[in-house]
């Protein structure tokens, strides 16, 4: 079964001064999930977002989050955060010495587990937990920072994971597009098979006109 197209807007990327107004206005138009960047400083080269500021968040919507979590050794962070049934959590294949037992445990949360897979990152790694996992985050960038331009071998890369899920017969998997991902850049890995698209400064938040970006946006899904 093959699932229909989402957009994940990245909460990083939104101006903090005018959140309030960006959250009602991403309900209003029906945006899936609100995608949440956890960075330790070590995983990757940045920091972002608390727990207690995304504990904060959930008193004022009822969007589901999509967790994508960038810090070392994972599992000490995820009984941090208030993860609920139709909340999306990725980790890196990278940061935990034991990815297999990380997913796990993501899992006891009733939650949807993903793998997130870095631009260098072999896609064997995918082929060995593929019946484990509802869903692959792929980086279209090196993850930590928004506004960075798309790692040349990443389009390829998203070719190869469509074909991958093809081969496990895994069509109803969520595939996840994130960084650089603009009305362009969404139309032709759509192609490829990705489903839920995080949208942060290549798109919804690219200028103050959030309406019509979402606009934009949706409608290059569509074609
Ligand atoms: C990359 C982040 C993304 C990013 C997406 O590390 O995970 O969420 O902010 O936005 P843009 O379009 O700025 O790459
Ligand atoms: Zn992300």
């Amino acid at each position: 079964m093959k699932l229909e197209n989402k957009i994940s807007a990245s909460l990083m990327c939104a101006d903090p001064f005018n959140l309030g107004d960006i959250i009602v206005s991403l309900e209003k138009h029906k945006i899936d999930y609100l995608h949440i960047d956890i960075m330790d400083g070590k995983f990757v080269p940045n920091l972002g977002l608390g727990s207690d500021y995304i504990k904060a968040l959930r008193r004022h919507t009822s969007l589901p989050f999509d967790y994508h979590i960038m810090v070392k050794e994972p599992d000490d962070i995820i009984n941090l955060l208030d993860i609920r049934q139709n909340d999306l959590v990725s980790v890196h294949y990278e940061s935990s010495f034991q990815i297999q037992r990380t997913l796990e445990n993501i899992k006891k949360h009733n939650c949807k587990v993903m793998i997130a897979i870095n631009p260098a990152t072999p896609l064997c790694t995918l082929e060995e937990v593929i019946y484990y996992i509802d869903g692959i985050n792929l980086l279209m960038v090196n993850p930590g920072f928004a506004g960075q331009n798309m790692v040349h071998n990443c389009m390829r890369k998203a070719d190869k994971v469509g074909r991958i899920i093809r081969k496990f017969n895994r069509t109803d998997i969520i595939f996840e597009v994130d960084g650089n991902i603009s009305c362009e850049n969404a139309r032709k890995l759509k192609k490829y098979g990705a489903n839920l698209f995080v949208a942060g400064t290549s798109s919804l938040f690219s200028s103050k006109n959030l309406t019509e970006n979402i606009f934009k946006f949706r409608s290059s899904l569509q074609e």
